[in-house]
């Protein structure tokens, strides 16, 4: 064994003798709600693709449009010969759609958070120190950038403005910078921050406001752009991606041209990363010019969900603080929530169990995910395996 493999050796024994080692399971999309794994058709409960785009012929037409006409990379960063004249048009697309004055593209949405949090938490730039307060469940994502910059942020109980508040009162005679980062939905509980109530906050502590539209785009607020539109112009820096509700890849910042300026120039993962292929970009602009107008998807992906909310809810099992698209099924123990993911795919459905350390310990859970494309007839297949869900999660608690 190589040297180096030996020193992460009991590592990993640790992961597998805790029921949280993590393995890759392949699987082919078959059709935007189907995922073919081991042979077998599931209806896929886990997918990130709200609207169906992944699969959607106008992004695919567009997409095999631009990768014909300019080639599957774009050859160097951006600030090197990776700048098409679409990225231009592309970038001021998204920033209208966002009331944004200005946008900017990046390879992917962990990317933009990493980096653009680097990038702004720097103290000879803003010629202080720092104090940044951040929701509990803020995404991985976030913290690395935190990490990379040297900050150790101050947690906030999730989604609970008071005990920010209380935090912000607390902190309030140090010097420094203010910092308050959020996701607008949930990653792994599909509940939203008050953008409103922290916009408050922000204006009275003095503190820019920093909010992660990943799981928002596409699918709330006005024109499903996300919920920072209902809070137009508050928000100091907005993140969201393309990889999700839009189909394909990429993440993004919706923010001041100022900020456009300051991220060119100092965003490491921007300056020194291979800007997205052609092919990919076409996917990005053909789903702006869809998502705004998928009203009915929406409202049919909104019934989705709440249909399932009321079934698990039905039957004791708690959905958090859910009121989107993501429908967390709590269990608790890691091993009950396996077991429990074992029930659907018998069933012939998949629900991915999240475990420690995705979510906290004693929080596995099935996080659903349901999408515009599932029909009538997959709901109620999924509602079906419910009360053996429920056995199971009485049995264990
Ligand atoms: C809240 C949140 N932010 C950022 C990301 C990263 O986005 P991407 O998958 O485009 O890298 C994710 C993805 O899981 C996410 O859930």
């Amino acid at each position: 064994m190589p040297r180096l493999d030996d020193r992460i050796d009991a590592y990993l024994r640790n992961l597998r003798e805790g029921d949280v080692f993590r393995v890759l399971k392949p699987g082919d999309p078959d059709g935007a709600r189907l995922v073919r794994r081991g042979g077998r058709d599931l209806i896929n409960f886990s997918s990130n693709n709200y609207l169906g785009l992944s699969q959607d012929p106008r992004l695919i037409e567009r997409a095999n449009e631009w990768t014909t006409k300019w080639g599957v990379g774009s050859g160097a960063s951006r600030l090197v010969t990776g700048t098409f004249q679409v990225h231009a048009a592309l970038e001021d697309k998204l920033a209208k759609l966002k009331g944004a004055e200005s946008a900017l593209i990046f390879t992917s949405g962990f990317q933009a958070n990493s980096t653009i949090l680097h990038a702004i938490f720097n103290r000879r730039v803003l010629k202080d120190d720092l104090l940044v307060f951040a929701d509990t469940l803020i995404h991985a994502s976030m913290h690395h950038g935190c990490r990379s910059a040297g900050v150790k942020p101050i947690l906030y109980r999730h989604n609970d403005p008071a005990h920010l508040e209380s935090l912000l009162r607390k902190h309030a005679d140090k010097p420094g910078v203010r910092f308050i980062l959020t996701e607008s939905v949930f990653s792994m509980d599909g509940d939203r921050a008050d953008l409103a109530e922290l916009c408050d906050l922000a204006d009275r502590f003095d503190a820019f406001l920093y909010v992660d539209e990943a799981h928002a785009t596409g699918v709330l607020g006005p024109r499903g752009m996300g919920l920072a539109g209902d809070v137009p112009g508050r928000i100091d820096l907005v993140m969201g991606t393309f990889s999700k509700a839009l189909g394909s890849l990429g993440g993004y910042a919706a923010c001041s041209q100022a900020m456009k300026d300051y991220l060119i120039n100092q965003c490491s993962g921007f300056i020194y990363s291979t800007a997205l292929p052609p092919g990919v970009l076409g996917a990005i602009d053909a789903a702006l010019d869809i998502v705004p107008g998928m009203e009915i998807e929406r409202t049919r992906l909104i019934k989705n969900a709440e249909k399932l909310r009321a079934a698990l809810r039905g039957h004791g099992i708690d959905t958090g603080g859910s009121s989107t698209q993501i429908v967390p099924a709590l269990i608790g123990e890691v091993a009950a929530t396996l077991a429990a993911g074992r029930i659907l795919e018998d069933a012939g459905l998949l629900g991915i169990p999240i475990r420690p350390p995705t979510v906290p310990k004693g929080t596995s859970r099935l996080r659903f995910a349901v999408t515009a494309e599932h029909t009538g007839e997959d709901m109620d297949r999924l509602l079906k395996a419910v009360p053996e869900i429920a056995k199971l999660r009485r049995k264990s608690a």
